[in-house]
């Protein structure tokens, strides 16, 4: 490679492999998108506020503020495309997305699918995870959300989500306040009373 620096004639290279790049690159093995300071680096700048709010490490430790760890990429870019387009309408999400291009949305989702997912901590009542465990066998919720409820494409990872978050979710599709892009939600959640949604969410967050 060095050979070819300034040979007049050589084919016109990217601006990144100007002289003064490769100078600075001593090895001449970094290809030009990982060396520069662009897409990776900004994205995770841009990603830095969200993760103060929903948590760096995949757990949101906010309250009714979701974790982020874990979740499928296209249920990520769906839920940030309703809130851009106002057809998932909850503050702060649809300020934040108003100026994102799909591009954004789509980087923005693959990057926070990389976030680990929670791991259940401490002690969870015998008594009320089995209260919880008959119910979504009951409302087949495994059978959508996956049997260890990790999500797969669209829908959502719902193990070891905030209960209050999950309590919260429940709530507003059984009011049909959160309608979903599709309408199993709010067909389920309103066969739900209210205790069924507290034992489904205490379930949820301590599944292991
Ligand atoms: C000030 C806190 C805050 C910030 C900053 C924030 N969010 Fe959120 N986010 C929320 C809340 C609250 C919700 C849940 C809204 C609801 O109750 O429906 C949410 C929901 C979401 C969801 C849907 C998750 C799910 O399980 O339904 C995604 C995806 C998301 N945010 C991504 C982002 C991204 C990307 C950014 C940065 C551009 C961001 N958030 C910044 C508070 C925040
Ligand atoms: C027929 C398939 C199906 C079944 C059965 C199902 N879900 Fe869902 N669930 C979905 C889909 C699809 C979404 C995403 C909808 C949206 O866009 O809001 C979702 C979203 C959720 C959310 C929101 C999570 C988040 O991060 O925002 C919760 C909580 C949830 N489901 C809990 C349950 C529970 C509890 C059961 C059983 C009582 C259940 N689901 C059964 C398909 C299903």
């Amino acid at each position: 490679m060095a050979a070819e620096r300034g040979r007049p004639g050589a084919s016109p290279r990217p601006a990144c492999l100007s002289k003064p790049f490769l100078k600075i690159v001593a090895t001449g093995a970094l290809l030009c998108g990982a060396a520069l300071p662009s897409h990776s680096g900004s994205l995770q700048e841009r990603l830095a506020p969200c993760l103060a709010c929903h948590g760096e490490s995949g757990r949101s430790e906010t309250p009714e503020v979701p974790s982020l760890g874990g979740q499928p990429p296209s249920f990520l870019l769906i839920q940030l495309y309703v809130f851009r387009e106002r057809q998932r309408i909850a503050e702060p999400m649809n300020e934040l997305t108003k100026d994102l291009t799909d591009d954004d949305l789509r980087s923005f989702s693959d990057e926070l699918a990389k976030l680990p997912a929670p791991v259940a901590a401490g002690p969870a009542d015998p008594a009320r995870m089995a209260m919880g465990a008959a119910l979504s066998a009951r409302h087949r919720c495994g059978f959508c959300h996956s049997p260890d409820f990790s999500g797969q494409n669209q829908i959502p990872r719902i193990a070891v989500q905030r209960e209050d978050y999950l309590v919260k979710a429940l709530r507003e599709y059984s009011t049909q306040e959160r309608r979903g892009y599709d309408p199993s939600m709010v067909e389920i959640a309103r066969q739900l009373s209210e205790a069924d949604i507290l034992d489904l969410a205490y379930y949820l967050a301590n599944w292991r």
